[in-house]
């Protein structure tokens, strides 16, 4: 395959992204060519973002299967599309060639509607870090079913939040899930997320861990059974088929439910034609991936970045796709390194979290790993700091291979801002320059634009035409036009959409990030603005946490905010007014971390609880998080403006009993 799209000097991103904003629609038409479609597209682009509606390729026929498996079938039957390496390093690896792949997602479209699942309907997957979880989300992309992945992280009463919100009918899980020492069992926390669950109809088991699970008749079905009957049914004179359906451009293809400011996660709603150009562009572009390499993204699938860059964009572009089943850390800290030696891992790209827990162990990991396949490194998820940059940069990288700092959200679908390998330059910490398409400018306090952050502006006004310039400067980062991966909208509740991403800013998508940018034209991303958390590269709101700990039965109120975190980035630091007579001080804690556990997972459970008599307000109720947010950090002296505090003495104790 070769990728006509594909950047491949500094003159030509600056050539290619003045197109990008000059003419949009002719430069995605251009891209969107090298696509597979039943049927172009009427029009490329409409869109407005006041209600907000944005449509790509609309009027387009497509199945993103066929994109990514059927066409490259004639040439690369037999090219890995998944290398598949498993928790335990004496397992024998597995080799999902392209053919492979097709047969097995054929197959498994077969079980689907063999279980009556219809084009439209939702099917949630809570799945370990198994081929057959690929095979599963291809398999609902192929009839058309929406897939709603859920992170195996999540706990019980996540799942059922998720399940009903989307009206889910159909469950594709494991009996249990490997995850370096620990055996999660899947299968019985969907069992528990199912009580008093009146909509799910069939649940689908595959047999990973063969931990005992209650098959409940005429509801659980095994995976390997459903299996077996459909290769039957999809095996026709010795090859294979399973009709893929044909949808619109802009019919869902998935919901990924993620963590805001405010209540429950809400689920993303990704389209079919935009994202898959979308993932294929930025992966082919920011990765500079040539055909052969095999592309290690060490996420999971139950996040964003396990979607774009382990399935959708990877095998759009007929990559080879490394899939780890484990964690970095086990059976030792050199799990990462070998598994680069072993299967001359040519990209590799993991979260600054798992970077800086890595450099914790020292160099003694790396001895005797030949990591000299590695062409290019990328980060994700979180700011790097420049230690574990340079860390990354000489142990691993051994100074040859670019790093790309890759910016993007659950919401954007794809990478938005990086420097693209070895063609734009990186600058440690900073996500650098927009991809084309993508128009970022920074906000100030009042709402209005800064004075020479509009990125494509600056660009225009350049001559020759080179991007950037323009003043430095920090504010709240949005974008100003849609690109074809943009959020459509959240399921079941457009106006959260609106007020979530379109209000703040009057036709502008508000990102929820700080940004600063310098006099080149680079960004540099510094977190957060609202109230969301960036724990190990894991957004988690804090209402979310507070909500979770106010069911625990002795609390009567809390505040959560976050802290610095040497590995984590960011840790949870719960400040929490309890009035139960259960237990001493220690017990408490761990009732109120079991509580949280419960009803989110054990990814949200705090660092730090600090109990307290009272949390500084203001005369009208707010809580001043700003106020526990130094503290937490370990800033007791300059605290701001306290003077619109209801009770200032509240203050004083909380810093005494800083933990
Ligand atoms: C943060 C993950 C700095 C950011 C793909 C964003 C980053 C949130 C970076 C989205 C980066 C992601 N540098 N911060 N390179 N990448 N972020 O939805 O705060 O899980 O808003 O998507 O992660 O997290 P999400």
């Amino acid at each position: 395959m070769s990728y006509p799209y594909q950047i491949t000097s500094l003159a030509q991103y600056h050539v290619d992204y003045r197109k990008s904003i000059e003419d949009p629609e002719g430069f995605w038409a251009a891209v969107a060519d090298n696509f597979l479609w039943r049927k172009k597209w009427n029009r490329v682009l409409d869109w407005n973002f006041s209600e907000p509606k944005v449509e790509w390729f609309a009027g387009a026929k497509l199945n993103i299967t066929e994109n990514c498996i059927d066409r490259h079938l004639a040439t690369m039957a037999d090219k890995p599309a998944i290398i598949w390496e498993p928790n335990n390093p004496e397992e024998r690896v597995r080799t999902v060639t392209y053919a492979r792949l097709h047969k097995r997602v054929c197959q498994f479209a077969q079980v689907l509607k063999n279980n009556g699942v219809k084009k439209g309907d939702r099917v949630c997957i809570y799945m370990g870090m198994v081929p057959e979880l690929a095979y599963a989300v291809l398999g609902c992309a192929r009839i058309g079913a929406i897939h709603s992945v859920i992170f195996g992280g999540f706990s019980a009463q996540s799942i059922a939040d998720r399940l009903e919100d989307a009206n889910v009918e159909f469950i594709v899980t494991c009996d249990g899930a490997y995850r370096g020492g620990k055996d999660i069992p899947l299968k019985s926390i969907i069992d528990d997320a199912l009580i008093g669950n009146k909509t799910v109809k069939r649940v689908i088991v595959y047999t990973r861990t063969r931990t005992p699970v209650s098959m409940i008749k005429g509801r659980d079905v095994w995976w390997e059974d459903e299996m077996d009957i459909a290769e039957e049914q999809v095996e026709k004179n010795g090859s294979i088929s399973f009709p893929a359906e044909e949808m619109d451009a802009e019919d869902p293809l998935f919901i990924l439910y993620t963590s805001g400011s405010t209540g429950k996660p809400k689920g993303v709603v990704h389209s079919s034609a935009g994202y898959m150009v979308w993932t294929n562009y930025t992966f082919v572009n920011v990765f500079q991936y040539k055909p052969g390499d095999v592309f290690f993204c060490t996420a999971d699938i139950g996040w964003i970045t396990g979607h774009s860059y382990i399935v959708y964009g990877p095998l759009s572009a007929g990559a080879t796709s490394l899939m780890f089943e484990g964690i970095p850390t086990w059976p030792d800290a050199g799990r990462f390194w070998d598994i680069v030696d072993k299967h001359k891992v040519n990209t590799l790209y993991t979260a600054p979290t798992a970077i800086r827990s890595l450099m914790s162990y020292g160099l003694d990991p790396l001895k005797g790993k030949d990591l000299s396949s590695l062409t290019v490194l990328g980060t994700v998820g979180e700011p790097i700091n420049e230690e574990a940059w340079h860390w990354y940069d000489e142990n691993i990288g051994k100074q040859k291979c670019p790093i790309v700092d890759t910016w993007w959200q659950t919401e954007t679908g794809g990478i938005m801002m990086s420097n693209i390998a070895g063609i734009t330059p990186s600058k440690p910490g900073w996500a650098t320059l927009p991809l084309p398409g993508v128009q970022p400018v920074l906000l100030d306090e009042k709402g209005n634009i800064i004075e020479g952050s509009d990125f494509a502006a600056e660009c225009l006004k350049a001559s020759p035409p080179v991007g950037g310039g323009g003043l430095e400067g920090a504010g709240n980062l949005c974008i100003k036009a849609p690109w074809p991966a943009i959020i459509r909208t959240t399921w079941g509740d457009h106006e959260r959409c609106r007020t979530n991403y379109f209000a703040t800013y009057p036709n502008l998508y508000f990102t929820g990030d700080g940004a600063l940018k310098d006099a080149a034209g680079n960004y540099r991303i510094t977190g957060r603005v609202d109230d969301v958390l960036n724990v190990s590269g894991h957004r988690i709101g804090t209402a979310e946490v507070e909500n979770a700990i106010n069911i625990h039965a002795g609390v009567v109120e809390s505040a959560v905010v976050g802290y610095p975190h040497e590995v984590k980035g960011q840790g949870i630091y719960a400040y929490v007014i309890y009035n139960g007579h259960h237990g001493d001080e220690d017990m408490r804690r761990q009732d109120i971390l079991q509580t949280v556990t419960r009803v989110i997972g054990a990814i949200a459970r705090p660092d730090k609880i600090q109990f307290v008599t009272g949390l500084p307000k203001t005369r009208s109720g707010k809580i001043m998080r700003r106020i526990l947010r130094k503290i937490a950090e370990g800033e007791m002296q300059n605290l701001g403006d306290t003077s619109t505090l209801l009770d200032p003495g509240v203050v004083e104790e909380i810093k005494q009993g800083k933990l």
